[in-house]
C-alpha cells in the first residue's frame, strides 16, 4: 500500500511558513530567535494544535510534535530546521519541517495500527546564528555552561540573553543531552541544495554522508589611526592581515582536499570609520570537507596561516575554534528502505553525499538516520532564488511519508531490511 501526502495543505504550509520574515527583496530572514524565527515557531505551535498534536520545547528551542504517546518508547523522529540564513529562500529546512509534519497527519488520518509512535522535530538554530546545527548539536552532546555563554550572534547579541528574552534559561539548557527521548530512527528530508539531481534529472537523492563541519572566529587585532596622516609603513593595519588570510583560502582548501572549501562569510572592522584605519578586525571562516583529518587538517593551516599573516602585518591574532561536527556516514538499513520506497513509488533516484551540514549528522550519533534529497533549481541555495519544483517537493513528502510509515508499522523492534521482516 502506498499513501499521499494531502498536496494542498502541503503547499499551503509551505507557502505561509515562506511569507513568515520575507524582505520585500524576496529573501527570508528568519534568523534563530529574531521576532521572524518566534512568528514561524508561533505558526507551527497553531498547525500542531489544528491536527490535535502535543508540542512540547526543550531549554534550547528544539520543538517535538507527538500524540501524548509514551515518551519512553523509542519513535521515530522526522524534521529539519525552521531557521533561515540572513536572506535566504523558503526550502532550506522549511521542506523538511512542513513534510514530517504532514507525515504525522497522513498516518494518524489513516489510522493506521503503528508499533511505535512518529515524531515531528524542528531544531533550534540550524543555520548557526549562534553555532552550526546548535539545536541538535546540544541533543547529540550537550553544551558546558561557559560555551552557551560565549555564544553571540551575528548581530552580537548574547545568546543567553536572546534566550532568556524568548523564555529559556541556562541552567535548563545544561539539561538538553540527557531528556532526549529515545529515538528508533530518524529521517530528514531537505533540498540538495547543489545542482547534480537536477543535471541527472533524478527525482529522489539517497544522501550516503554528510560533510564534516568547521567554523572558527579569527580577530585580528590592530590600532586605529587616522585614515590621512599615519604613513602606510607605520600601521598596524588588521585589516591587511585578514585580507592576506582570505586571499589564501582557496589555495588552503585545494591543498587539502579536492572536496575541501573554506567560506569567510561574515567580516567586521571596527570602529568602521571610512577614514581610520580599523583596530580590530573579526572574521568567521567555515572549512567543510568530507573526512574527519581533512577538516582537523584545515584548521591547522587556516591558524597558521593567520598566525603568519598576523606577524607580517604587525598585529595580534586570536583563534576561536567551535567544536568541529563530525562527517556522518548515514545508516545503511535506513538508506536501504528509503531506496526501496523510492523504488516502489516509481521515483528515479541516485546515491549522493551531502556537503550541506545537517541536524541529521547530529542526530545520527543517537539512533539510525537517514536523509532524502530533493532537487534544486540551478543548485542555488542560500539566497533568495533558492527554488524547487512542486513536483519534486511532491515526490520527496511521499517518500518520505511512506519511509516512515514503514519504520513506525515494522513489527520488529530491530531495524533491518529484509524484506522477509
Ligand atoms: C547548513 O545549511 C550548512 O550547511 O551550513
Ligand atoms: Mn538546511
Ligand atoms: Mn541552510
Amino acid at each position: 500500500m502506498s499513501l499521499t501526502v494531502n498536496a494542498a495543505r502541503l503547499k499551503e504550509d509551505l507557502q505561509t511558513l515562506g511569507g513568515i520574515g520575507r524582505s520585500p527583496g524576496g529573501g527570508i530572514t528568519r534568523t534563530s530567535f529574531s521576532a521572524a524565527d518566534a512568528d514561524a515557531r508561533s505558526w507551527y505551535a497553531a498547525r500542531c494544535r489544528d491536527a490535535g498534536l502535543s508540542l512540547r520545547v526543550d531549554a534550547l528551542g528544539n520543538m517535538l510534535a507527538d500524540d501524548g504517546s509514551d515518551p519512553s518508547v523509542p519513535a521515530v523522529w522526522s524534521g529539519s530546521h525552521i531557521d533561515t540564513v540572513p536572506d535566504g529562500g523558503a526550502f532550506d529546512g522549511a521542506v523538511g519541517v512542513v513534510a514530517a509534519l504532514e507525515a504525522v497527519r497522513r498516518l494518524a488520518e489513516e489510522g493506521l495500527a503503528l508499533q511505535r509512535p512518529l515524531r515531528a522535530a524542528v531544531f533550534a538554530d540550524e543555520e548557526g546564528n549562534y553555532s552550526p546545527l546548535f539545536g541538535s548539536s546540544a541533543l547529540a552532546r550537550g553544551y558546558g555552561r561557559d560555551r552557551l555563554a560565549s555564544m553571540v550572534g551575528r548581530d552580537g547579541d548574547r545568546l543567553i540573553d536572546a534566550m532568556s528574552t524568548a523564555g529559556w534559561d541556562v541552567d535548563s539548557a545544561l539539561d538538553v543531552a540527557v531528556h532526549r527521548d529515545p529515538v528508533f530512527a530518524f529521517v530528514e528530508l531537505h533540498i540538495e541544495q547543489g545542482p547534480k539531481l537536477e543535471a541527472m534529472g533524478t527525482e529522489i537523492g539517497v544522501v550516503t554522508s554528510i560533510i564534516g563541519l568547521g567554523e572558527a572566529v579569527v580577530e585580528f587585532h590592530g590600532r586605529a589611526d587616522h585614515a590621512g596622516t599615519m604613513p602606510m609603513t607605520e600601521r598596524h593595519d588588521p585589516l591587511r592581515a585578514a585580507a592576506d588570510l582570505i586571499a589564501a583560502l582557496a589555495s588552503i582548501a585545494a591543498s587539502t582536499s579536492d572536496a575541501a572549501v573554506v567560506t569567510c562569510g561574515r567580516l567586521e572592522t571596527r570602529p568602521g570609520g571610512a577614514n581610520v584605519v580599523p583596530s580590530l578586525v573579526r572574521l568567521t571562516l567555515d572549512f567543510r570537507d568530507p573526512d574527519a583529518a581533512n577538516v582537523a587538517a584545515l584548521a591547522v593551516r587556516l591558524e597558521q596561516h593567520a598566525n603568519e599573516a598576523a606577524r607580517t602585518h604587525g598585529v595580534g591574532v586570536t583563534w576561536l575554534p567551535d567544536p568541529v561536527i563530525p562527517p556522518m556516514q548515514l545508516d545503511e538499513r535506513v538508506r536501504s528502505t528509503i531506496s526501496r520506497t523510492a523504488a516502489e513509488l516509481g521515483r528515479s533516484m541516485t546515491a549522493i553525499p551531502s556537503g550541506a551540514g545537517h541536524d541529521s549528522q547530529n542526530i545520527a550519533q543517537l539512533a539510525p538516520a537517514g536523509m532524502i534529497f530533493i532537487p534544486s533549481r540551478g543548485g542555488r541555495s542560500h539566497c533568495p532564488e533558492e527554488d524547487t519544483d512542486w513536483p519534486d517537493v511532491i515526490n520527496g513528502a511521499n517518500v518520505l511519508l511512506n519511509t516512515l510509515a514503514e519504520l513506525a508499522t515494522r513489527p520488529s523492534a530491530e531495524l533491518i531490511t529484509d524484506q522477509s521482516d
